[in-house]
């Protein structure tokens, strides 16, 4: 190589590496001023988000710790601790009826609240569900509780309802009698009875029944399956899935850093219901169950068989022994109103064969405490969220704009027992209380 031809390689290579250290320097120029630009505007934000939810945001107005009105983070602390509705319960007393409790949220205990929330008045859009608060289904196709297409959700009604109607639930008498029988005789084995724990085993073994077309032989047992020990446990981290769905960047982090062990045993879990299922679709049964009804109709696809079996499985089980448990619960506390409630059955039926259905229903004092558990004892106690549609709606006589995330009428528990609702809510009569005319409990509190 010549000189020429060495020093032109230097002058090259030296040009290079001069041009990599400015176009070097152009890039850690720019990271920087990115850098820079990124943490002003976060130090903008973080001052003047403040200074609008609290004296600029639509919802200014309404009432409620100024902490919440900037950010959701104590709400979610209340959620994962469990304890929503005491946490709620507190801002109510406090701050009235209608609390603000996040920048964006709304809770209600006025009563009146709820047919504006959750009815659709004529002309106007319907305050969809909040279907982030509903834990997404495993094969991504919506049940009929998160199903916010109005459409789509009547479809799966008209597909469900004949399974719920009188005449479906009188063909399964035989297999409630059963399972009332086995709870029954397992309490009475027992010295000490779970009255919880054999509710639940009930409840979820007829559930398996009916949407599986097979026990899941816990009550015969007496322990629980892992599936639903699985489906305990799930209940357990909803709060968590909640909020990691609410925030679309938290909801990405966590699918990229998700344990892949945790995310196998949703996987698991679901592929169960998809077995139970799809080989009760394909061997049928013997007894009529809920795919008797919804197979006929065709208008479920397979996939939304397989969720609204899941569904049925948790919405229908653990919701009925909690009520049921609550209702236990008070009538041994009160052993007067248990007195007057087995004086009723027993004047009613000579023996447990003589029970069915059709008999059960009319009795005044049964049907008033079932009401008064779920007033003071709601399985489901805390709010299913509803989001105020497009164009915004009329809350209680205010307008409340588009967005906004309401707990409608709820918390629940809250509503039942605010003494704007009910008469004397907290006092036991000395009388037994019936049904108004209208049939509610409202005007009683038996418990
Ligand atoms: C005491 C027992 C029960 C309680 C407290 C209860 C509570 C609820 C609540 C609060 C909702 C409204 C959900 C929402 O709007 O987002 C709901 C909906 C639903 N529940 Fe229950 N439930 C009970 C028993 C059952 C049972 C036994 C079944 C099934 C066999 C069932 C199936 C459903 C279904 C399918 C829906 C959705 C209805 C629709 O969106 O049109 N539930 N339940």
């Amino acid at each position: 190589m010549t000189r020429f031809g060495e020093s032109s390689i230097t002058a090259m290579t030296s040009l290079q590496i001069n041009s990599v250290a400015v176009s070097g320097q152009d890039t850690f120029a720019a990271d920087t001023t990115a850098l820079q630009c990124t943490i002003i505007l976060f130090v903008l934000v973080a001052v003047s988000y403040p200074i609008y939810a609290l004296y600029l945001h639509p919802l200014r107005t309404y009432p409620g710790p100024k902490l919440s009105a900037i950010t959701r983070m104590p709400y979610w602390i209340a959620c994962l601790k469990g304890d929503q509705v005491r946490w709620m319960n507190k801002l109510h007393n406090q701050y009235g009826s209608v609390v603000r409790f996040g920048p964006d949220d709304l809770s209600y205990t006025d009563g009146r609240a709820w047919r504006d929330i959750c009815l659709v008045p004529k002309g106007k859009k319907e305050n969809g569900k909040e279907v982030g608060f509903h834990a997404p289904s495993a094969n991504g196709v919506p049940n009929i509780v998160c199903q916010n297409d109005i459409a789509h959700h009547a479809r799966l009604r008209r597909a469900l309802s004949p399974a719920f109607s009188d005449k479906a639930l009188k063909a399964q008498e035989p297999l409630l009698q059963k399972y009332a029988n086995l709870v029954v005789a397992r309490g009475r084995e027992a010295v000490e009875a779970d009255i919880s724990e054999l509710l639940n085993f009930a409840t979820f073994d007829i559930m398996a029944d009916f949407a599986f077309g097979e026990s899941l032989h816990m009550l015969e047992k007496g322990q629980y399956s892992d599936w639903v020990a699985k489906v305990f446990n799930s209940i357990r981290v909803l709060p968590f899935v909640q909020m990691i769905e609410f925030y679309p960047l938290a909801k990405k982090i966590f699918a990229l850093i998700e344990p892949r062990a945790i995310s196998r045993m949703r996987h698991e879990h679901f592929n169960h219901t998809v077995m139970r299922v799809n080989k009760r679709l394909n061997e049928g049964s013997e007894k009529q169950d809920l795919w008797d009804f919804v197979v006929g109709s065709e208008a479920l696809t397979l996939k939304e068989m397989h969720v609204n079996a899941e569904l049925f499985m948790a919405a229908g089980t653990e919701t009925t022994a909690s009520l049921l448990t609550g209702v236990t619960h008070y009538l041994i506390a009160n052993p007067d109103k248990m007195k007057i409630l087995t004086d009723e059955i027993r004047m009613r039926f000579q023996s447990s064969q003589d029970i069915t259905l059709e008999d059960l229903a009319p009795l005044p004092y049964l049907n008033a405490c079932i009401r008064e558990g779920l007033r003071v004892y709601p399985p489901v106690p805390s709010a299913l969220p509803r989001v105020v549609a497009e164009g915004g709606n009329s809350i209680l006589g205010k307008w409340v704009p588009a967005g906004t995330r309401t707990l409608v009428g709820t918390e629940l528990q809250l509503t039942d027992r605010s003494s704007s609702n009910t008469l004397a809510p907290t006092k036991i009569p000395k009388a037994m209380p019936l049904p108004n005319e209208t049939g509610t409990t409202v005007l009683s509190a038996i418990f």
